[in-house]
């Protein structure tokens, strides 16, 4: 989508990290940016920054795992710009741990904000995007654990979900003039590892809390650290920004990653090499 100047966007999850960077960065092209988070406090603090820049911004609260604030969300944000051309699936939470440590709790709350809240937005967003006629733009925050798994399975389940919701959905969309990619950040440096400063009280106490010491102690201190000296996300922003206008399926930050994913194709073709030849019985 070129010209993105004068255009509407909504942004999820953008009072923080990777979504204020996005709005950021749009903004500075000259786009309404609607913004949207569950954190009020951190809502108004960011508008204010944008405000500062001459940004046409406005914002609106919303906890994007429920579907009817959601819904809400739209509505003000028709209200307050009229037509949206782009829709930032963003909000996430690094919620669940590794088999050992699962709560219904947390696999509920991590596939609705980084799942199924992705599902509802493009089910309540696309209809208005489409029937302006002037085509848009849909982006969904994966991650590069959307690619490769291990370590925090709710995660990475509800990861692959939004990789491979948006591959099918840029197919489905390409002949109504709406363009889909998908975002699969490395370490960037946010509040991700804080998530829980976000849990819906409806979860409240149901989590199971982390061990503090040992292999899983370990390996949520090396996520901290490796968030801690990630990549800007005003960076990851302008690279959105770039995705947009030039229409790429997938959205990448670094090639720290790539090997893995490599690593897992390779698995995947080696599982394919394995059956070769044989005739399949039918
Ligand atoms: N930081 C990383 O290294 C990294 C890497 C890969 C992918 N991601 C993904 O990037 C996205 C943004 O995360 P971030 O790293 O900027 O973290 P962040 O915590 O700084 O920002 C996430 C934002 O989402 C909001 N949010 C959380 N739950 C919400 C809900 N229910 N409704 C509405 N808003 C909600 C938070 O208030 C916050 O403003 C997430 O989808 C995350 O999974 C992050």
């Amino acid at each position: 989508m070129k010209d993105l100047a004068g255009k509407t966007a909504f942004v999820t999850g953008a009072a923080s990290g990777i979504g204020f960077g996005i709005a950021s960065a749009l903004a500075q092209a000259g786009v309404k940016v609607m913004l949207c988070d569950i954190e009020e406090a951190a809502l108004a603090a960011a508008l204010e920054k944008l405000k500062a820049t001459n940004a046409d911004v406005d914002g609106v609260r919303a906890d994007v795992s429920l579907k009817g604030e959601l819904a809400s969300a739209a509505e003000a944000t028709v209200a307050r710009y009229d037509k949206v051309h782009i829709l930032v699936n963003n909000a996430g939470v690094g919620g669940g741990g590794p088999y050992g440590t699962w709560s219904e709790a947390a696999w509920d709350w991590t596939l609705g904000v980084n799942l199924r809240a992705v599902i509802w937005g493009i089910e309540i967003f696309g209809p208005l995007i489409e029937r302006h006629g002037e085509g848009g733009h849909i982006v969904s925050t994966a991650s590069i654990a959307g690619l490769i798994s291990g370590g925090s399975t709710a995660y990475n389940v509800s990861k692959y979900g939004v990789v491979g919701l948006s591959e099918g959905l840029r197919l489905d969309l390409a002949p109504r003039g709406i363009g889909v990619s998908v975002l699969c950040p490395g370490f960037i440096r946010t509040q991700i590892v804080d998530s829980g400063r976000n849990l819906p009280q409806r979860f409240a106490g149901k989590l199971s809390r982390p061990p503090a010491t040992g292999p899983i102690a370990e390996r949520i201190k090396s996520i901290r650290d490796q968030v801690a000296q990630g990549l800007d996300p005003l960076y990851v922003g302008e690279l959105v920004r770039e995705g947009i206008e030039n229409d790429w399926p997938y959205i990448f930050t670094d090639n720290e990653h790539e090997p893995y994913v490599d690593a897992r194709f390779a698995a995947i073709k080696e599982g394919f090499n394995r059956i070769r030849g044989r005739i399949p019985r039918r």
